[in-house]
């Protein structure tokens, strides 16, 4: 994909991962709207980037999400990639008494919004000559925790529909790519003590990937688990868990 003067949209690009790859697409010659609740941290990279437009929204409000597709469609612009990259992650037991309000939470962010605004855009998508839609995933679907419950059904049920959408709209214009990044050095992992990239690097792996077409793009140590999980995935899931438990729980 050729990323000149194409317009993007991506969720939660204010910060983290987002911002990075708004970077990226920035440097790449794209436009791009940064999407999150924090208006003043997007318009900071706005005044910062240029080549940037913002929209406040909560992505896991339906209403709000309803409000950003139809703004979307009226843009003189017309949107050629969709980065569903806007996340949470929650650690928490089962147990716990607002257990269900987190899932409820984690899953209208994680897995509802992406799945809406693929939807709702794709045949908008489906009618430019070239476009891309990006799911962030992660290197977890190969190995969840267990103490992210809601964000391992999330990105898992991401995952699954990822591949549904693929190959609904294989041999179209529309290219469908799943971002699986490692742990990575941002707000999101700052209870998480292992070792994490940065997220240049999985931005990097993203334009990459968009470049060359990729359907799945695994950077860093998520090629590795990967491997590790189809070799021997029991082993891989027990000693993930074993350190991922050293984490407090919210
Ligand atoms: N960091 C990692 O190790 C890692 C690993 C694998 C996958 N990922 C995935 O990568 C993506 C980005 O993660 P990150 O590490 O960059 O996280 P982050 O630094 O915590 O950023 C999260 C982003 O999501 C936005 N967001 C959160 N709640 C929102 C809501 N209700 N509505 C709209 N936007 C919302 C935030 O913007 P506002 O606060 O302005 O709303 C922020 O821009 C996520 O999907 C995550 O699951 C991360």
């Amino acid at each position: 994909m050729n990323l000149k003067n194409k317009t993007a949209l991506v969720t939660g690009g204010g910060v983290g991962i987002g911002l990075a790859i708004t970077r990226a697409l920035v440097d790449a010659g794209a436009h791009v709207i940064i999407a999150g609740r924090d208006l003043a941290r997007l318009d900071r990279v706005r005044a910062e980037l240029g080549n940037v437009s913002t929209i406040q929204v909560d992505l896991a409000v339906h209403g709000e999400r309803e409000r950003l597709i139809a703004t979307l469609l009226q843009r003189d612009a017309p949107l050629d990639l969709l980065i569903n990259n806007a996340g949470i992650m929650q650690y928490f037991s089962l147990a716990d008494d607002h257990a269900l309000a987190r899932l409820d939470a984690e899953l209208a962010l994680d897995l509802h919004a992406p799945i809406h605004l693929s939807t709702a855009l794709l045949p908008h998508l489906l009618s430019r000559p070239e476009a891309a839609i990006v799911n962030v995933t992660t290197g977890l679907i190969y190995a969840p925790f267990g103490n992210t419950p809601g964000y391992s059904a999330a990105k898992a049920g991401l995952h699954g529909f990822t591949r549904a959408l693929r190959w609904q709209t294989r041999g179209t214009g529309l290219k469908v790519i799943e971002l699986m990044p490692p742990a990575v050095d941002t707000e999101l992992t700052r209870r998480y003590d292992g070792s994490k990239t940065d997220p240049e690097s999985v931005a990097r792996a993203l334009m990459h990937g968009l470049v060359k077409g990729l359907d799945e793009v695994r950077p860093g140590q998520t090629k590795a688990l990967y491997a590790m999980s189809r070799i021997a995935p029991g082993f891989i899931f027990r000693a993930l868990n074993k350190a991922a438990d050293k984490t407090p729980l919210d």
